[in-house]
């Protein structure tokens, strides 16, 4: 059941795609409150001792959120810390679970905060400066009945092309067209399943959308020269559009009053890869088509998909934050040097970039009305890709194409998927990489992944065969990485064929992924869910934080500490252990409910059968296009069957009915 509590006049985020009748009154659970003076909001709610709160999607920490202090707002900090309260989504989904099990959904697109035991560890406060948004209160069973709502309430997740479940490429710092066949070679000539390989900002004119250097004087052709190689090539589009006399989408956008503006009317300027950019107010319908349409220029010549980056949107500096650092610097200049001066300097600087100043200076029009930017922050990076999804919609109805974001808000996994930006070459992102899974599920985006190998520091051969052991599993596998740090292409390493195997495991597994993909999408179900989810009277299973059920049938187990030969897991019923062997065969072995060690050699994926199920399995194959859904064995429990789905993979003619078939 689900109830909304409208409070102020909230923002229409269009986030929630069916009508809700209104509740009258809350009690039990919780408390509202609305100071009198001042005009902020505040839920209060005493969990009980054995509560957990699942939820937030992108958020740092745990499976379970309890313990810490998390704001939504979305921002671009390539430092992923501990204590990291805001990375680049903004999800305002929680459920408690325990003694009473509800969820709650803010739709709030402003900076809005979740106290979930941190200030007091029995309190879940959640609070915003503004009382302007509809509160969404969901009672169900248990924490898995209530994300089903939810997810009922939000609208069906985003479906991309079969193509797009392949093992992709990228690197920040590919150039030219010979950068792109070289990574192409490599793939092909180890033998190590590829099927993209992304075009981060380098592919462009000076970083400006919907340009290309010089570096590809036929494009289309080289598009083309990939494509019979099975590899697509997927391009990046940042948010800020290059200030620069004759450069068409300036002049444009400033012709047609298509930019953010600032207090005075003027286009507001924000520095970022090319320069000076203005920022697209996407929040206008006509600025969307517009900007979406763009688009087509590269659809025409062979793209199918894109990632939207610098969403948030992603602000280096401004003129008038330089403005101010510059005299604050000429005050600094005469006086004598003191610590506490220098370290006040170096704030400043640091502090230039994506500053609260400068996200309060710009504007949106919003049917005629100013709105200013940090009121409605979390909802850029979705106008943006919202932008991209209803132009390819139109520029391409029948067929799909691929679409990912770095900044989002729920709503947005109705047009696209995500990745979760700019982790490191660190352990530890490895297993966060895992506990924002299921999380991100719970908020309806499915089509997730992150950089696998880790984007910034420099990863090693352990690190990146243990994170593609996960990826294996992610509908988005892509390995990406910054430039300056270690190459990570999968063949730069010594036994390339570890990779191949590994890599080669997804492309075994794709007809099941991608069957459990689409029955997640079309019933607006989860794909990867915690274990509690499954087994909601197991009290073990609640704090199992390092094991993630996958679809109907599977339970995955990642190793993600260095040197280990394996790892300690939980199995809620009997299953069947499977190992994906090196010489590609399989070991099998039924493992009793409880407690094990199991071995993980670097070099094998491994993966838990549910009790009474079983999987498909495919052979061999380097690309998505060569898997043979004809040919599979099942694997697992005796006398099961399963029922596979399959389409062809790139028109939107989805249909569980007329795509599903029963395998066994
Ligand atoms: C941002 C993106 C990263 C990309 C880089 C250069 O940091 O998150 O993925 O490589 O910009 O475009």
């Amino acid at each position: 059941m689900i109830k909304k509590y409208t409070f102020g006049t909230p923002f229409p985020t269009e986030s929630v795609v069916v009508p809700v009748e209104a509740g009258e009154g809350m009690q039990p659970y919780g408390r509202i409150s609305l100071p009198e003076e001042g005009s902020g909001f505040t839920f209060s709610y005493v969990m009980d001792a054995d509560d957990i709160v699942y939820g937030l999607g992108e958020a740092n920490r745990g499976i379970n959120k309890r313990g810490f202090i998390y704001t939504s707002f979305c921002s671009d900090d390539p430092n992923h810390l501990e204590e990291t309260v805001s990375l680049y989504g903004a999800h305002n989904f929680i459920i408690v679970s325990g003694k009473a099990a509800f969820g709650i959904y803010i739709d709030y697109p402003a900076a809005l905060t979740f106290d979930i035991g941190y200030t007091r560890a029995d309190e879940l406060v959640i609070s915003c400066e503004h009382a302007d948004l509809d509160f969404y209160f969901i009672e169900g069973e248990n924490a898995y009945q209530i994300t089903r709502q939810f997810r009922k309430l939000i609208g069906r997740s985003y479906i991309p092309p079969k193509f797009a479940f392949g093992f992709g490429q990228s690197r920040w710092g590919y150039k030219t067209a010979k950068d792109f066949f070289d990574v192409a070679d490599g793939y092909r000539s180890n033998h190590i399943p590829i099927d993209m390989i992304y075009m981060d900002i380098d592919y462009m004119e000076d970083y400006k959308d919907f340009t290309i250097s010089e570096e590809f004087p036929d494009f289309p052709a080289f598009v083309q020269e990939m494509k019979q190689k099975d590899i697509r090539l997927i391009p990046i589009i940042d948010a800020g559009v290059k200030i620069e006399e004759n450069y068409d989408v300036y002049e444009e956008g400033v012709a047609h009053n298509y930019f953010c503006k600032r207090e005075d009317g003027s286009d507001f300027v924000g520095a970022v890869w090319p320069g000076e950019t203005h920022f697209p107010d996407f929040f206008q319908p006509e600025v969307r088509a517009w900007f979406g349409a763009k688009y087509q220029w590269l659809t025409e010549q062979g793209i199918e998909g894109f990632w939207n980056d610098m969403n948030e949107p992603a602000i280096f500096y401004t003129p008038e934050g330089i403005k101010k650092i510059k005299e604050q610097v000429r005050e600094f200049l005469p006086k004598p040097e003191t610590k506490d001066g220098v370290w006040e300097m170096q704030g400043r600087f640091m502090n230039l970039a994506n500053s609260a100043e400068d996200y309060a200076s710009f504007f949106h029009n919003v049917q005629g009305e100013m709105v200013r930017h940090d009121r409605i922050h979390n909802l850029y990076g979705f106008q943006m890709t919202r932008a991209a999804g209803e132009a390819l919609q139109k520029i391409s109805p029948k067929k799909r194409c691929l679409l990912f974001s770095r900044s989002s808000y729920i709503g947005m996994h109705r047009y696209g998927g995500i990745w979760t930006g700019d982790n490191k070459s660190w352990w530890s992102h490895l297993l966060l990489n895992l506990k924002m899974l299921p999380s991100l599920n719970m908020c309806g985006f499915l089509y997730v992944g992150a950089d696998l190998g880790g984007f910034g520091a420099n990863t090693t051969r352990e690190l990146l065969l243990r994170w593609l052991a996960l990826g294996v599993f992610t509908p988005l596998m892509r390995n990406h990485a910054a430039i300056g740090t270690r190459e990570q292409e999968c063949y730069r390493f010594e036994h390339v064929e570890d990779f191949r195997h590994i890599i080669g495991v997804r492309y075994r597994l794709l007809p099941y992924l991608y069957s459990e993909y689409m029955k997640a999408a079309l019933n607006d179900d989860m794909y990867f869910k915690p274990l509690a989810f499954e087994y909601p009277e197991d009290a073990m299973a609640a704090n199992v934080e390092d094991q993630l059920m996958l679809g109907g049938e599977l339970m995955i187990a990642p190793v993600y500490t260095q040197n280990a030969k394996g790892r300690y897991v939980y199995l809620p019923e009997e299953m069947m252990y499977v190992r994906f062997l090196p010489d590609g065969t399989l070991s099998r072995e039924i493992m009793p409910k409880g407690h094990h060690y199991i071995s993980v050699p670097l070099n094998v994926v491994p993966l838990f059968i549910r009790y009474g199920k079983c999987i498909p399995v495919a052979g061999m194959a380097e690309c998505v296009a060569e898997v043979d859904s004809a040919h599979m064995e099942l694997v697992g429990y005796e006398k099961s069957s399963y029922v596979l789905y399959e389409d062809d993979g790139y028109t939107r003619n989805y249909d569980l009915e007329k795509h599903s078939r029963t395998l066994g």
